[in-house]
């Protein structure tokens, strides 16, 4: 039998069972076809334009037959919408798993977390959405504070128990409370409270290269007894040194946040020149990098934490811009394109 018999059989075998399907434009997947395609290469150069051309004829005819069979609305199943979602659907069409990778800012997150986790902190995450209460009241932004302007984020229609619209966060400095809270016994054990929030906040921004709407940040929040600023840049000098694998300069300056006193700049040694000018540091050889500072007095005792016996630090640092500047990435929107082509380099 000839290539050029071997799909002649096919095309009888194919339009056969054409007629039997219900959903017609399953014939486009059939197996047989994806086999014609993938003896192409192993064909004598001589034959493989007309095997080609033979087999794209095929193909050409079984698109007419479908597109000729009805639109594809009318062949899919209707969808029931009141059924309840169901968390183990898989559709049928989708990738195995094993073709599949995390996602860089996924891999990412994990490392942040595990040099935090060596360090002593937990790991704790935020969610998506939240209340006033959280996002500025507890954090010493009372109502009315000029501050709240600062963080332009996303509401919803519905409200909480006090009347106030629920709000998508717009920062992880949200969970400073709740962890504050859920950990304060730690404190009269003569342990420090030690956490870490990787987690997705939402801003309402306009897009370019180095804004997203929805992005991550880590938060970091420690507290015992005698804990001072020092220990602060020492921490997070440490970090910083830790995930991109090099001795840093870092460099702080002062800065304003309500819910810290005092508050700070935290920048750092650009790590793509080592401080001789690129396009990563704006040729400053800096990157301010995230805010940080002591926790401040009202904070704590919002939590039940006596702000004469403890204090603490807390910082917050954009993961997406952690992340760009490791692997000089130019445009924080690849991480939300689904491109392919980006995400298969990590
Ligand atoms: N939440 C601040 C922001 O997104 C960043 C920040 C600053 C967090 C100082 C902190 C902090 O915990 O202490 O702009």
């Amino acid at each position: 039998m000839t290539q050029h018999d071997s799909i002649q059989a096919t095309r009888e075998e194919l339009l056969a069972r054409f007629e039997t399907l219900g959903r017609k434009a399953d014939i486009l997947k059939a197996p047989e076809l994806k086999r014609l395609f993938a003896i192409i290469p192993s064909l004598e150069p001589s034959e493989r334009a007309s095997f080609g051309q033979a087999i794209n004829e095929l193909s050409r005819e079984l698109k007419q037959l479908v597109a000729g069979s009805g639109t594809v609305a009318d062949e899919l199943p209707a969808i029931d919408v009141t059924a309840p979602f169901d968390a183990n659907y898989t559709l049928p069409g989708l990738l195995p798993r094993e073709q599949g990778s995390k996602h860089p800012l996924m891999q990412e997150i994990e490392r942040l977390s595990d040099i935090f986790g060596r360090m002593g902190f937990v790991i704790e995450q935020s969610r998506e959405i939240d209340d006033q209460y959280h996002m500025f009241e507890t954090l010493n932004f009372p109502k009315g504070h000029p501050a709240r302007d600062d963080y332009d984020t996303f509401m919803t229609v519905e409200t909480d128990a006090d009347g106030e619209p629920l709000i998508a966060p717009a920062h992880t400095s949200t969970m400073q409370h709740r962890v504050l809270k859920k950990y304060r016994t730690n404190l009269e054990k003569d342990e420090a409270i030690a956490a870490v929030v990787p987690d997705r906040v939402f801003r309402n921004e306009d897009l370019d290269a180095r804004h997203e709407h929805t992005f991550y940040q880590l938060e970091g929040v420690y507290v015992a007894k005698g804990v001072h600023a020092g220990m602060l840049v020492a921490t997070l000098q440490k970090f910083l040194e830790e995930y991109y694998g090099k001795s840093l300069n870092v460099r702080v300056n002062p800065f304003y946040f309500p819910f810290t006193e005092p508050s700070f700049e935290f920048a750092l040694s650009c790590p793509f020149c080592d401080q001789k000018g690129c396009s990563v540091c704006s040729h400053e050889g800096w990157i301010e990098l995230l805010g940080c500072g002591m926790i401040h007095p009202n904070v704590l005792r919002a939590a039940g934490i006596d702000p004469t016996v403890y204090t603490g630090f807390a910082w917050g640092c954009g993961v997406d811009r952690l992340v760009m500047m490791k692997y000089a990435i130019e445009d924080v929107r690849h991480f939300h394109s689904a491109k392919l082509d980006f995400l298969r380099q990590f």
